[in-house]
């Protein structure tokens, strides 16, 4: 196994931290920059010391209420390394940080409820008119499941030329690109709207999975004695020209998952519940999106 966000369900599934982590550090160099925008790049002197001064207290602080030992501080420079060296930055930072950061920019955001991008995020996926049907194995497993809906600005009007990018896990929990299982490009796309701005994705439905556990985020969690589990969720990138980029996740009713994400980016605003459309047993679910004025810059 090779990704850095595992299904762990079977124990038989290896994983290699340092091949997935590779990936994710790589997307994140490579693909973020062009998703964001390019930033600012000049250096806010006050706001570093602000800001690092901080988090740097905050750990002090920890370690004077802990009583922290010598041989505690060794562990953690030996995981940090640990930490750079199966390159799981992305994930570390993305399960355990990012939700607060995107919990700050939403207090100044409108439209629809968006949650964090995670690590996973590959950029350059294959572009489909709607209705679309993902790239998938012949045989892939799974609920057949639909997808569906349309994106509007704030003020009602149907956008033309907006995209839906999409990104999920197998039944099993793998994800293409990182995962040695499914192939390239595997239940990932770019859908392109109708001029209403409607989609329809054909895919299936994506499982619960574990972040991995061979590696120092995932041995971290455990040996913290916290729960390694993300639930079921698709991932998405909502966009439109002249619009800003809406970053989300979807969940699923009753999933066991929900309330105890490892990444902390589920929202009740955020679940599905799909209904059986009567074909054999295909599920489908309605979801709109709401995009407000703005670009990523
Ligand atoms: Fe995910």
């Amino acid at each position: 196994m090779t990704t850095t966000e595992h299904q762990s369900a079977s124990p038989t599934s290896p994983s290699d931290a340092v091949t997935a982590g590779a990936h994710a550090t790589e997307s994140a160099r490579s693909g973020l920059s062009n998703l964001r925008g390019p930033g600012s790049g000049e250096v806010d002197q006050q706001r570093i010391a602000t800001v690092v001064g901080a988090a740097l207290e905050g750990i002090r602080a920890a370690i004077r209420e802990h009583e922290v030992t010598y041989e505690e501080f060794d562990a953690f420079k030996r995981w940090l390394i640990a930490v750079s060296d199966t390159g799981e930055w992305p994930l570390f930072l993305d399960v355990y940080l990012e939700h607060e950061v995107e919990k700050v920019a939403a207090k100044r955001q409108q439209g629809s409820v968006g949650t964090i991008l995670g690590p996973f995020w590959l950029d350059g996926q294959v572009q489909l008119d709607t209705p679309a049907t993902l790239p998938m194995r012949d045989d892939e497993p799974g609920t057949p499941m639909i997808l569906a809906g349309q994106v509007t600005a704030t003020d009602g009007t149907p956008l033309a030329g907006a995209t839906v990018d999409i990104w999920h896990t197998d039944d099993e929990g793998w994800y293409s690109g990182f995962a040695s299982k499914p192939p390239a490009g595997n239940l990932r796309g770019v859908v392109r709207c109708d001029d209403q701005g409607r989609f329809e994705i054909h895919t299936r439905k994506p499982a619960p999975y574990t972040i991995p556990l061979d590696g120092p985020t995932g041995q971290l969690t455990q040996a913290a004695g916290w729960s390694p589990w993300r639930p079921a969720h698709i991932h998405l990138l909502v966009a439109a020209p002249g619009h800003r980029t809406l970053t989300s996740q979807l969940f699923f009713t009753g999933d066991p998952y929900l309330g105890n994400d490892v990444a902390s980016a589920d929202k009740p605003e955020l679940t599905l519940d799909p209904q059986p459309t009567g074909r054999g047993d295909e599920i489908r679910a309605d979801r709109d999106f709401v995009l407000e004025p703005g670009s990523d810059d």
